[in-house]
């Protein structure tokens, strides 16, 4: 056999085995995110029967393809394996928690993380410290238990919490940095970036008026018949 074709095989040999372990590592990402998504559910039904609000909007969840984490990989000149993406990678289960009010985001946040059999591996403030193009998002990596027949193991799992205005601009950000191949024009990252600031004035606002609503509505519920 030429030299090229067996190298050909032992590249798909050397593929096949990166995808096999690929899926049998993905089935312990997905239980992860489903190990979230119920907490965060949970938390958002006891919320609205304590308080009659829900503080989450919406959750989102993906798992990083194989050609995603391996491009992540190549990027930091990290080894070019599924063990490598599993020991370098926080990101390869994602969620995303979207809330109405800034205030909601912390609720979700410090009410998932003092959860006893959640380890916090990492916090990143983005709201407190915004990213210098005006990006908004409180960023949490949490190492979740997952049970499975060998046992429990644990799993990192990156979540993204941030107000519906937070994501409308991350959203509109994300397609130019990405979708835009020659690049972004000045004047449009500039408008990005003060765009960023009115929102967050208007979240400021809007959680300002909620509070003013909820005072009102306690008073009337204290308020004797
Ligand atoms: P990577 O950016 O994924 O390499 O990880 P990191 O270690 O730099 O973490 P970081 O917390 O900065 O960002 C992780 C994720 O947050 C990204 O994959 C995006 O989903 C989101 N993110 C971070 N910065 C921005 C930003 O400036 N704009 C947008 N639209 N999303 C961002
Ligand atoms: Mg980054």
């Amino acid at each position: 056999m030429p030299d090229s074709q067996q190298q050909m095989l032992q590249m798909s040999g050397e593929f096949q085995r990166m995808v096999d372990e690929f899926f049998e590592v993905q089935c312990r990402y997905q239980a992860a995110i489903r190990q979230v998504r119920t907490r965060l559910e949970i938390l958002d039904d006891e919320y609205r029967f304590r308080h009659e609000a829900n503080p989450i909007h919406s959750i989102q969840s993906r798992m990083k393809t194989i050609q995603s984490m391996m491009d992540k990989l190549r990027r930091r000149g990290q080894q070019l394996s599924v063990r490598s993406a599993v020991e370098n990678l926080y990101d390869i289960a994602g969620m995303r928690v979207i809330c109405s009010y800034i205030e909601d985001i912390y609720t979700v946040a410090d009410a998932l993380t003092s959860q006893n059999d959640i380890r916090v591996i990492r916090v990143r403030d983005y709201i407190k410290s915004p990213k210098p193009n005006g990006y908004r998002s409180l960023h949490l990596v949490l190492e979740v238990p997952v049970f499975l027949t060998e046992g429990r193991v644990t799993v990192p799992v990156e979540v993204q919490i941030r107000t519906i205005a937070m994501d409308f601009w991350a959203t509109l950000e994300h397609d130019l940095r990405y979708k835009v191949p020659v690049g972004v024009p000045q004047e449009i990252s500039d408008e990005l970036q003060q765009t960023a600031q009115d929102i967050t004035r208007l979240d400021e606002r809007m959680q300002r008026i909620h509070d003013r609503v909820d005072a009102l509505i306690r008073a009337q519920e204290h308020r004797p018949d």
